[in-house]
């Protein structure tokens, strides 16, 4: 049976079946991690609850070749938020999962990367629990990872570093705001992956300096890291700002600090400073 047929099967009954049996009740949400932008990227099993899903609400980073395999009477809601393009808040967004829900569909909440990554899935589960709407959480490959690796960065090697830790760059790392530890980064030798970080990463490598990091640290720039659109700028830490801004680079983009950039041959085009 077309796996259109079984949804539309599935609804009837209140259940619907996905490919290897496993059921998944309509009225319910599924947080779903697409990963970084390659569709091949997302889990199997996310792909599979996308198949069965009866509304999808996705992201700007989720990857649209996903949406391409929906049945034809799956409703998309585009839940952007990006700045310039159609705007939802998170509470709209949230009374979107549990609206859908409560009216009967079974909701796959596409998210770019992993959901609890700097992703706002533990927002949306907690509405949803509020509501009393039953979540799955499927968790997916993090950009943080996979746009160093895409671009031949390993953020661990054996016998060069033994710890990585990944930190949102979207507050400057002055603004008491921040809830980064960014003097404590200065200070460690370890890998530190910034996301949301091309803005402040003047200030981001100034903070990192500042407080004991070696200007001379290898760093680079993934930009659309895992899709065909990738681009990498590497630098020193005291360059690599000014690098990304004569290169031109653009959100999305991992930023990685540490040894680990320089330690294998890079893959994709780069651009080095
Ligand atoms: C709101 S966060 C979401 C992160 C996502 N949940 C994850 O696990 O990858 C968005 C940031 O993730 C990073 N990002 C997402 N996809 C990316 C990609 N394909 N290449 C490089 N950076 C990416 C960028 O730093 C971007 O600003």
């Amino acid at each position: 049976m077309a796996v259109r047929d079984r949804i539309a099967a599935g609804l009837a009954h209140g259940e619907i079946d996905t490919r290897d049996g496993e059921s998944v009740r309509r009225g319910t949400v599924a947080l779903v991690g697409a990963g970084p932008g390659d569709p091949e990227l997302i889990t199997v099993r996310g792909r599979r609850l996308l198949a069965a899903a009866t509304v999808v609400v996705v992201d700007r980073l989720a990857p649209g070749l996903l949406l391409d395999e929906l049945a034809p009477d799956v409703e998309v809601v585009d839940a952007s938020k990006i700045p310039y393009g159609p705007q939802a808040t998170q509470d709209e967004i949230n009374r979107i999962l549990v609206d859908r829900a409560r009216a009967g569909a079974f909701v796959v909440r596409l998210k770019g990367g992993d959901p609890f990554v700097f992703g706002r899935g533990g927002e949306e589960l907690q509405a949803c629990a509020e509501a009393g709407v039953p979540v799955t959480v499927v968790p997916g490959v993090t950009s943080a990872i996979a746009a160093p690796a895409a671009a031949g960065i390993p953020v661990t090697h054996r016998g060069v570093v033994h710890e990585f830790v990944v930190v949102s760059g979207h507050v400057a790392p002055d603004d008491p705001a921040s809830l980064v530890d960014w003097a404590g980064l200065g200070r460690m030798r370890g890998t530190v992956c910034v996301l949301m970080g091309l803005r402040n990463l003047p200030a981001i490598a100034a903070a990192l300096i500042s407080n004991g990091r070696d200007p001379g640290t290898p760093a680079a720039v993934v930009q659309d890291g895992a899709t065909d659109r990738q681009r990498v700028v590497r630098a020193r830490l005291d360059r690599i700002a000014g690098a990304a801004t004569e290169a031109g680079v653009r959100a999305p983009g991992v930023v990685v600090i540490g040894e680990v950039v320089d330690v294998l041959p890079a893959i994709g085009p780069v651009t080095s400073w």
